[in-house]
């Protein structure tokens, strides 16, 4: 599974820390910046990743802007992308057993590292469910 991560400036940081632990995991990811917390737009960045996972370059997208808000509306408008805006763990595990989503956003501003990270190790390893009702309501997202 090949997963693109991707943050503006007040995503940088914790982009960092997310990144770093992918790094320790072994996950297969590439950094689409950005590399310093210098001003840029976080439509740029989320544009990139969401146009790769809707191309089927990479199966899934992490995405960190100031509240994760405007990356999850921008990466929404690319065909196929599930982008799904997330804080807490719960969230993280049901949206891919219900929405099979693709992409995940967060919050730099708004979560800490600890929870960010177990955010997205939930989001990493839950599988979608094998519920045909999930797969139909999906399926009516996509058409
Ligand atoms: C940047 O100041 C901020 O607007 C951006 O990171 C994000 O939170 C937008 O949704």
């Amino acid at each position: 599974m090949k997963i693109l991560i991707g943050a503006d400036h007040a995503g940088f940081e914790l982009k960092e820390k997310v990144r770093t632990h992918l790094e320790e995991q072994g996950f297969d990811y590439e950094d689409f910046g950005t590399y310093s917390t210098e001003s840029c737009d976080y439509n740029d960045v989320a544009k990139r990743v969401a146009r790769a996972v809707s191309k089927g370059d990479a199966e899934r997208g992490i995405l960190i802007c100031g509240t994760g808000l405007g990356m999850s509306i921008q990466a929404n408008k690319f065909k196929g992308v599930r982008a799904a805006h997330v804080h807490d763990v719960l969230s993280a595990r049901l949206t891919r057993e219900h929405n099979d989503s693709n992409i995940l956003t967060m919050g730099g501003r708004i979560l800490g590292a600890g929870l960010a990270i177990a955010i997205a190790d939930a989001w990493l390893t839950t599988p979608f469910s094998e519920d045909s009702r999930h797969r139909r309501r999906v399926e009516k997202i996509d058409a």
